[in-house]
């Protein structure tokens, strides 16, 4: 028993960084493009659906891994007993926050594949620019949206802080204080990203004089 949550845990760590962090970073990227306006980001759109294999590869290196991690994680988010003692207030706090931002990321998730990707597979509607444009003109989503980026990049970095902890990576005081600011300045450098690409659909007269 013992042996298997400790497989578990490993793997639900080891997935929130590879392939699920990496997707995100590489899907905050690609929609920044829409900054540079309508045509740009589409021609990325364009590019990763002209991939090979592409359905394989959002089964196995997208969707299996995000439901594992979110099922277990909402496992541990609900049933773990809380970090007592071994950490000051701080890492408390994050410790809880990142129980939360996992729960409301995966409320986020499921609605934005829900209002895009099943769209695409049940409807056969075309993914693009103005898709998201639609989407995002209403003030009420674009709160919704803006919540949901910054909850998911706050879950990701955090996560990496602790990530390199439990792989025994930062080891003492001075190397999980230094990671602490490093993975402060990923989250204010991916949420700023994030927020831009919603600022341009929500404001495509603006996209391209970003
Ligand atoms: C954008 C999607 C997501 C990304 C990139 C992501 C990434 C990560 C990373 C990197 C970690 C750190 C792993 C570690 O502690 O060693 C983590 C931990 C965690 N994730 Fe996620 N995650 C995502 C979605 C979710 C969802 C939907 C849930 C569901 C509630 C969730 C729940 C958790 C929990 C509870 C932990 C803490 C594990 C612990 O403290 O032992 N995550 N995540």
């Amino acid at each position: 028993m013992a042996s298997s949550h400790y497989f578990n845990r490993k793997l639900h760590s080891l997935l929130g960084v590879i392939p699920v962090g990496f997707f995100l970073i590489e899907h905050l990227i690609t929609n920044y493009f829409a900054t540079r306006g309508p045509e740009a980001f589409n021609e990325k759109v364009e590019w990763i659906e002209s991939l090979p294999f592409l359905p394989f590869l959002e089964i196995f290196f997208i969707f299996l891994p995000l439901l594992y991690h979110a099922v277990y994680g909402l496992h541990i988010a609900f049933t773990a007993k809380h970090n007592v003692g071994n950490y000051g207030y701080f890492r408390n706090v994050m410790f809880m926050l990142q129980r939360v931002t996992g729960v409301i990321t995966l409320i986020y998730v499921a609605w934005h594949v829900w209002e895009t990707r099943l769209q695409k597979l049940l409807y056969g509607t075309k993914v693009n620019f103005d898709m998201m444009a639609e989407i995002l003109d209403n003030p009420f989503m674009v709160a919704f949206y803006a919540i949901g980026i910054v909850a998911a990049v706050f879950h990701f970095s955090n996560g990496m802080w602790s990530f390199l902890v439990s792989w025994g990576i930062t080891i003492g005081p001075r190397a999980q204080r230094i990671s602490t600011y490093v993975w402060m300045v990923v989250f204010v450098i991916v949420s700023t990203i994030g927020l831009m690409a919603l600022y341009a659909f929500a404001n495509p007269s603006m996209a391209g004089q970003l």
